[in-house]
């Protein structure tokens, strides 16, 4: 069966917005109406015309559409979990806060923030205590925000993006569990435990190697990277910022590293031909979404079973758009 074509056809037939994010296989990029990064395509979606929206991309990015537009039938053609958001549920965030407490901060003194990569319960366990959600793209932002109300950050799941973005302000940073816990005490934004296991491929080693190699390269990375390799680069940004900067800053023959997920840097290279990746760090979960499972999801809103609907209940979407909302707000 030609998938292309069929689902060309159903998606013209029905009424259905496709979105697709930046770190889809090539196959299924194309045939989104919409493409973006996590924000932009929560934006996007919510504010589209058609009734039903299938999302390719992770869990947590259908999850949030559906909070911010619940009247919109919200279908994943793979309920794909990203690795990070996984590391935490309502369960861990609690159990960290305990270790707060019992250090002797209490839960008025924290102001939770949560990446946009967590599940809708957990959005909704830091909308409860007044927090926010954020992306990669608006952290340094939100973080500033939450520090007006002179709490200390209680930053998660994702130990790298609040350890870059404290060094970016000159704020002490420190991890629970992995830090001494008088140095947790002293620090102005607490960390979660957990990382991006694709990100994490990229070592300082890498950018050793290339500069060595290439002494004018320009190294670009995804502050989900670790801070050793954060603090080695040259540029820091977001998936939506790193695409920026390459295809308009740059000029096309400058030679650069980019440190984040492999579809998004080879679709790079369309404008530039000297985009260079030191390994080929797939996101697995962004992979799952097929173009079979994208057909097979079409199919079924024509008969009406709705595969892969994603549910959210009105007590997560009110505690986790709250959340949200506060980051829109900013
Ligand atoms: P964006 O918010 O930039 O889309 O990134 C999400 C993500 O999973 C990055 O690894
Ligand atoms: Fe999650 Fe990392 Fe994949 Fe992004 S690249 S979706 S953070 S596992």
């Amino acid at each position: 069966m030609n998938y292309k074509e069929e689902i060309i056809k159903l998606k013209n037939e029905l009424d259905v917005t496709i979105a697709a994010h930046f770190y889809q296989k090539d196959e299924v990029f194309e045939l989104g109406d919409i493409v973006g990064d996590s924000l932009e395509l929560a934006k996007k979606a919510m504010n589209c015309d058609s009734k039903n929206i299938i999302f390719c991309g992770v869990g947590f990015m259908g999850e949030s559409v559906k909070i911010l537009a619940p009247q919109k039938r919200v279908l994943m053609p793979k309920v794909a979990c990203c690795a990070m958001a996984k590391m935490i549920d309502v369960e861990f965030f609690n159990s960290n806060l305990k270790i707060l407490n019992q250090a002797g901060i209490s839960n008025d003194d924290i102001l939770p923030i949560t990446y946009i990569n967590s599940s809708a319960a957990v959005k909704a366990a830091v909308g409860k205590m007044g927090g926010y959600v954020c992306t990669s793209s608006n952290a340094f932002k939100i973080i500033q925000k939450g520090l007006e109300s002179g709490k200390k950050i209680f930053f998660v799941p994702d130990r790298c993006l609040g350890q870059n973005f404290a060094n970016q302000i000159g704020l002490k940073s420190a991890v629970i569990g992995i830090d001494d816990i008088e140095d947790v005490k002293q620090a102005d934004i607490i960390c979660y435990n957990g990382f991006c296991s694709v990100h994490q491929l990229f070592t300082p080693e890498d950018i050793d190697f290339y500069k060595e190699k290439y002494p004018d390269i320009i190294v670009a990375v995804h502050p989900e990277c670790d801070v050793q390799v954060v603090n080695k680069a040259d540029f820091i940004g977001s998936t939506s910022q790193l695409i920026k900067y390459i295809t308009q800053d740059l000029d096309p023959e400058q030679k650069v590293v980019v440190g984040t997920e492999f579809n998004m840097v080879n679709r790079l290279r369309d404008k530039n031909t000297y985009v260079l990746s030191s390994t080929k760090p797939e996101c697995p979960t962004m992979n799952e979404t097929t173009l079979k499972d994208l057909y097979q999801t079409l199919l079924s809103i024509q008969n009406e079973t709705f595969e892969n609907e994603i549910e959210v209940t009105s007590e997560v979407t009110k505690y986790a758009k709250l959340a949200l909302e506060r980051m829109f707000e900013v």
